[in-house]
């Protein structure tokens, strides 16, 4: 950098690089002014309208801003407007759903469609945690998606089911209470060749007269498979409501399921209690049927 200064009267800094290369001391272009400005302002408006200044308290606070904005009603905002979309858009299959029964609602493939894909929610909130995701069912709690219906698979007894719940009721040691330990353990074995295809066989006579004394066929059906639909499980297939272990089936035998007395249940006894859903829905007019249109498509349904 040069001491000496040749150009003394072109405004340069006295700044010079090899010889001739000057840093003069012009005004920034008046473009580059303004954005400066702008931007000044942008950052002091800023800094009033939103949350900003972290406050020196100690308290982790900040100033608030002038708008009152806050990240969280922004997103409420915009969520509304998302919901106020898709209510207007759906607003005539709402009201169809409303509206039509179910048995109507099964017969418009539209509607049916709809009525599964706005489901599933619904579902994953307020039946999965008993009878798991699609209706795999877990331990204790029927699966929804085979063709093997307690209370029926029909879209009526479907929906009746979700309305007011079910609650099956099997008395302990027969209909009449009065069987004993062997005649218990015989029907057993009777129950567990009948779901093998083998309650024909001669090795299980004694069992057999033991399901006909104990009057099972009132409910389980003279062969093992209910006449109608009313709570009692099919005893001719594989399909197990509490566990295929001979010992659970037995204590099913001898404790019954659902036995209450003096409003409490016995000790032993199997629970199987479906809840009953017309309180315990939000919109339940509407989504009753919507859910049972669900699980009647789950593939079991008749
Ligand atoms: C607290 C656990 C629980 C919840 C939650 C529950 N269920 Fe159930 N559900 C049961 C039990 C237990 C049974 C069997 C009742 C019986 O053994 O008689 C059942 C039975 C049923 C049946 C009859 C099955 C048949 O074979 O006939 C249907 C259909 C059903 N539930 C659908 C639903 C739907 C849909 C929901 C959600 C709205 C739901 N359940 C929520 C426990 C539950
Ligand atoms: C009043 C009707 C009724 C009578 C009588 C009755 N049951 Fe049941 N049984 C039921 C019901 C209801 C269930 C439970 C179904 C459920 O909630 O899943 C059941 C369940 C069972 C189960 C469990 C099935 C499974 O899949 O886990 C067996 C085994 C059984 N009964 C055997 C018998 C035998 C043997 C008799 C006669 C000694 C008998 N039941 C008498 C109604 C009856």
């Amino acid at each position: 950098m040069a001491h000496h200064n040749p150009w003394p009267d072109e405004g340069n800094t006295g700044h010079i690089w090899d010889e001739d290369i000057r840093e003069l001391d012009n005004p920034p272009p008046l473009w580059w002014m303004l954005s400066f400005y702008a931007g000044f302002i942008t950052i002091v408006f800023y800094a009033l309208y939103y949350p900003t200044i972290p406050l020196t308290n100690g308290t982790g606070q900040f100033t608030k801003g002038v708008a009152g904005w806050t990240a969280i009603n922004e997103y409420h905002d915009d969520y509304k407007v998302l919901k106020d979309w898709r209510v207007g858009k759906f607003a005539d299959k709402e009201e169809k759903l409303a509206s039509l029964s179910v048995t109507e609602i099964m017969k418009d493939d539209e509607l049916k469609s709809y009525a599964v894909a706005t489901s599933k929610v619904l579902y994953g909130d307020y039946c999965a945690a008993c009878h798991a995701a699609g209706g795999a069912g877990n331990p204790n709690f029927p699966v929804l998606a085979d063709d093997d219906w307690l209370w029926g698979g029909g879209i009526k007894q479907i929906e009746a089911t979700l309305i007011n719940g079910r609650m099956g009721n099997m008395p302990a040691r027969g209909l009449m209470g009065n069987l004993t330990d062997q005649e218990v353990d015989d029907v057993t074995d009777y129950v567990i060749a009948l779901s093998e295809g083998k309650g024909g066989d001669a090795a299980y006579a004694a069992g057999k007269a033991v399901y006909t004394k104990g009057m099972c066929l009132a409910c389980h059906g003279p062969a093992g498979k209910p006449l109608a639909p009313a709570g009692a499980a099919n005893l001719t297939d594989h399909v197990w409501r509490f566990s295929s272990d001979r010992d659970t089936i037995k204590n099913v035998i001898t404790y019954g399921v659902n036995v209450k007395k003096n409003g409490e249940y016995i000790e032993g006894t199997q629970k199987a209690v479906m809840p009953a859903f017309k309180e315990r829905l939000p919109n339940p007019e509407v989504n009753i049927k919507r859910l049972a249109v669900y699980v009647h498509s789950l593939g079991g349904g008749q």
